[in-house]
C-alpha cells in the first residue's frame, strides 16, 4: 500500500512579540517564574493590525506551494482548522484560496474546501479527513492542503491571558510523502465537557484548571483507546511525544502521567523501583479510591526526579516544547508546532537516515472534549523539509511590544471594539487585511 502521511510544513507566526517574563508579569504583579518556570513560557506571538487568520493561513500556504513547485490545479482538498473564524457560513478554506488566487495563474475551483472544528484537536481531525479522502481514492492524484490557524487571544484579565499566540501552520498531506507516514492505528477519548467554549462570543469562557485535568483524562483514555488496536507502547518505540501544547507546563504534566502509563509492568518499572524504592500503586492493593489516589500522587512525586524519567522527558518530551516556549499557545497550530520542533531537534543533533522508520507518538486534545493519539513513522525527505522552514528568521524579526502597545493591539482584534492603530511592522511580499466589504466580508490583497 502508498505511504500517506505529511508531504511539506509551513509555519507562520504572528509578527509581534509580547514578552511574558519581562514586559506582561511586571504589569501583572507576577513573579516572572511563574512563565518560565511554572507555565513555560518566554514569549507570546501577535498578529500586528494588517494580520489575521486569513493572512497567517494564506502567507504560509503560499511559502508551501511556492517551495514545493504546486500549482492550485493540484490540490484537491483545503481544510481550514481553527477556533478563531469570524464567520458562521463562509469558511475561512474560501478567504485563504482567493488569497492564493490573486498570486497564481491557475484557481482552486475543483478542489473541495471546509472548516473543521473541534477546539484545538481540529488541526489534526483535518489531517485524518485528508488521510481518509486520499486512502478511499478519491484525491485523483491530487494532494490536501491542511492548515490551522489561529489567533489564541482570552478576554483582557482571565488566567489565559498568560498563555495568548497566533500562527498558523500549513501542511501537505499527499501520497508517497516526504516528512511522516500515518497508519490507520488511532485511539480516542472523548467526552462532553464544559472547559473551554466560545458560544457565540470571540474570547472563551474557560474554566482553566478544570481543562488541565480533562486534558489529562481524556488523553489517558486515548492512549489505552491507541494501544488496544496498536499494541503496548514502549519507552523505546518513541523517538518524540510532540503533544498539544498550550503551555508546556502541561505537557509536563502530560509527560510524566504518559510515563508512568508507558512504563508500567514493563523492566524500566523494576528498574525505577530499585532506584526510588517502590513499584507503581495498583488499586487492589489499597482499601478505598482516595488512598489509592494519595499513593499515586506520592509515586508521581518521586518518578519526577528519577534519573530514568528525566531522560526519558529531556529526549522525548523537552525538544518538542522550544517553538510552543516562544510563541504560545496556537490552539489548532500547536500540536504541529510540537512536531516540527521534535524534527528540528533531530535535524540539530545532526540525524538524518538513522532517524527513518523512527516513531513519534502523536498527542492531540481539544477543550469540550477529546483527545486522540497515533503514531507516524519518520520518511526518509524529512530533513531537508525541516531544514527548509524559514521560522527562525520570522521568530528573530518579531517587533517586541512595549505593554501599552499589547493592549492596543489586543483592542485591535477584539471585534466588539473599533480602534484606529498604526501598524508596528511593514509588511512585505505578504497577504495582509485591508478592510471590510459591501456584506460585510473580510478583504485581502497581496502586497509586494
Ligand atoms: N515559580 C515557579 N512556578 C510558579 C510560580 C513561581 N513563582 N508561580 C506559579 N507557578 C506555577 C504554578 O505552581 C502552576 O504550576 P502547577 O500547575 O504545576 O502547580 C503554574 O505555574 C501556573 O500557575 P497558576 O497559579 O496555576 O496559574 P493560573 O491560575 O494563572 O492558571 C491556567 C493557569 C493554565 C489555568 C491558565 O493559564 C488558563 O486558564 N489557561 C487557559 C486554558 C488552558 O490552556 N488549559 C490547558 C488545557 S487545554
Amino acid at each position: 500500500m502508498t505511504a500517506v502521511g505529511i508531504d511539506a510544513i509551513e509555519i507562520r507566526t504572528g509578527k509581534l512579540r509580547l514578552d511574558l517574563p519581562n514586559t506582561f508579569a511586571p504589569k501583572k504583579g507576577e513573579d516572572p517564574e511563574k512563565y518560565t518556570k511554572g507555565l513555560g513560557l518566554e514569549a507570546s506571538s501577535f498578529p500586528d493590525v494588517y494580520e489575521d487568520i486569513v493572512t497567517m493561513g494564506a502567507n504560509a500556504a503560499k511559502r508551501l506551494m511556492d517551495r514545493k513547485g504546486i500549482a492550485p490545479e493540484d490540490v484537491g482538498r483545503i481544510d481550514v482548522a481553527t477556533e478563531s473564524a469570524f464567520d458562521h457560513a463562509k469558511p475561512v478554506s474560501t478567504y485563504i484560496a482567493g488569497c492564493l488566487e490573486q498570486v497564481y495563474d491557475g484557481d482552486f475551483r475543483h478542489a473541495n474546501k471546509g472548516e473543521r472544528k473541534f477546539a484545538c484537536v481540529a488541526g489534526t481531525q483535518a489531517i485524518d479527513d485528508a488521510y481518509n479522502w486520499i486512502r478511499a481514492g478519491r484525491n485523483r492524484g491530487r494532494s490536501a492542503l491542511v492548515i490551522a490557524t489561529d489567533t489564541a487571544l482570552y478576554e483582557r484579565g482571565d488566567p489565559g491571558e498568560a498563555t495568548q499566540g497566533a500562527g498558523a501552520v500549513a501542511m501537505l498531506v499527499d501520497e508517497d510523502p516526504s516528512i511522516v507516514e500515518l497508519s490507520t492505528d488511532q485511539g480516542y477519548g472523548s467526552m462532553d465537557e464544559t472547559d473551554f467554549l466560545k458560544p457565540n462570543q470571540q474570547f472563551p469562557s474557560v474554566d482553566g484548571k478544570r481543562s488541565v485535568q480533562v486534558y489529562l483524562s481524556r488523553m489517558r483514555e486515548a492512549l489505552e483507546d491507541y494501544e488496544a488496536v496498536a499494541g503496548p507502547v514502549g519507552v523505546e518505540d518513541v523517538s518524540y511525544a510532540p503533544f498539544h501544547t498550550p503551555f508546556p507546563g502541561m505537557v509536563r504534566k502530560a509527560g510524566l502521567f504518559a510515563y508512568r502509563h508507558i512504563t508500567r509492568d514493563s523492566p524500566v518499572e523494576d528498574e525505577i523501583a530499585a532506584a526510588i524504592g517502590r513499584r507503581q500503586p495498583r488499586e487492589d492493593e489499597y482499601d478505598s479510591r482516595e488512598a489509592y489516589e494519595e499513593a499515586i500522587r506520592e509515586y508521581m512525586d518521586e518518578l519526577k526526579g528519577a534519573e530514568q524519567y528525566r531522560e526519558w522527558y529531556a529526549e522525548t518530551i523537552e525538544p518538542t516544547l522550544e517553538l510552543s516556549r516562544v510563541v504560545g499557545n496556537w490552539y489548532t497550530g500547536s500540536v504541529h508546532l510540537a512536531r516540527a520542533s521534535a524534527l528540528r531537534h533531530a535535524a540539530a543533533r545532526g540525524l538524518d537516515s538513522e532517524f527513518v522508520g523512527r516513531r513519534l507518538l502523536v498527542g492531540s486534545y481539544g477543550s469540550g472534549a477529546q483527545a486522540e493519539i497515533h503514531a507516524e513513522t519518520v520518511r526518509d525527505g524529512w530533513r531537508e523539509e525541516i531544514e527548509a522552514l524559514d521560522i527562525d528568521d520570522q521568530l528573530e524579526s518579531r517587533y517586541d511590544l512595549a505593554f501599552e502597545e499589547y493592549e492596543q493591539v489586543h483592542d485591535v482584534h477584539d471585534f466588539d471594539k473599533s480602534v484606529e492603530v498604526e501598524e508596528l511592522t511593514a509588511p512585505e511580499a505578504e497577504f495582509v487585511f485591508t478592510g471590510w466589504g459591501r456584506m460585510n466580508e473580510r478583504t485581502y490583497e497581496y502586497v509586494e
